[in-house]
């Protein structure tokens, strides 16, 4: 059961939102996929994307490490820095080989679409891009959670879907076209 994998991992997810979001990716991600996520924090949502898709590479990326990672590849450093996505792209292999990108790192304005752009390049056609936070957070301006903005920018580009639980941050994601050859 979803919720009862949620209660177990605390994510800093709404359990709503995080329980029908992966519904959604398991009907769309192969077990034995590839799963990369950027914003690791406790390993909460890591752990619910191990147990819920059975990846068969995981990696997340953070600035802080944590101790242990268990049973995903850990990347430590900003996600924007050459070397991390250099990183992340040896884990993953070449190509776009990727079949969910979920992103929840840093939330300013610039980190959040820097890590769209450099991340959803490794995700295949069909796979699932994903962001945290999509929700306007009238409160959060100050400290700088503008995912909303980038969100908007994307929804006026893809055919995207929603999850947002009533005053709830929001998951955004859609589904990568198809990429000329
Ligand atoms: C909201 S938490 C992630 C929550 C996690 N995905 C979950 O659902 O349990 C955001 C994380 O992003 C990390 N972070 C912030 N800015 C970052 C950056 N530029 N590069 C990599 N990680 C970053 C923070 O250290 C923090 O652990």
């Amino acid at each position: 059961m979803l919720a009862d994998l949620i209660e177990q991992h605390r994510p800093w997810q709404d359990t709503w939102e995080l329980e029908e979001f992966l519904t959604w990716c398991q009907a769309r991600v192969r077990p034995g996929g590839t799963i990369v996520e950027i914003g690791t924090h406790r390993g909460g949502l890591t752990r619910c994307l191990r147990d819920a898709l059975a990846p068969a590479t995981l990696v997340s990326v953070d600035v802080d490490p944590l101790e242990p990672s268990d049973g995903w590849h850990q990347v430590i450093g900003r996600s924007q820095d050459a070397n991390v996505a250099a990183q992340v792209q040896s884990l993953v292999g070449d190509g776009r080989p990727v079949d969910l990108l979920f992103i929840d790192g840093g939330h300013s304005y610039p980190e959040a679409i820097e890590d769209h752009r450099v991340y959803a390049a490794l995700v295949r056609s069909g796979g699932i891009v994903a962001l945290h936070d999509i929700g306007a957070h009238p409160g959060d301006s100050p400290i700088g959670c503008h995912v909303s903005i980038v969100w908007n920018e994307l929804e006026r580009a893809e055919r995207c879907v929603t999850w947002r639980a009533p005053g709830g941050p929001g998951i955004g994601a859609y589904l990568m076209p198809d990429m000329p050859c």
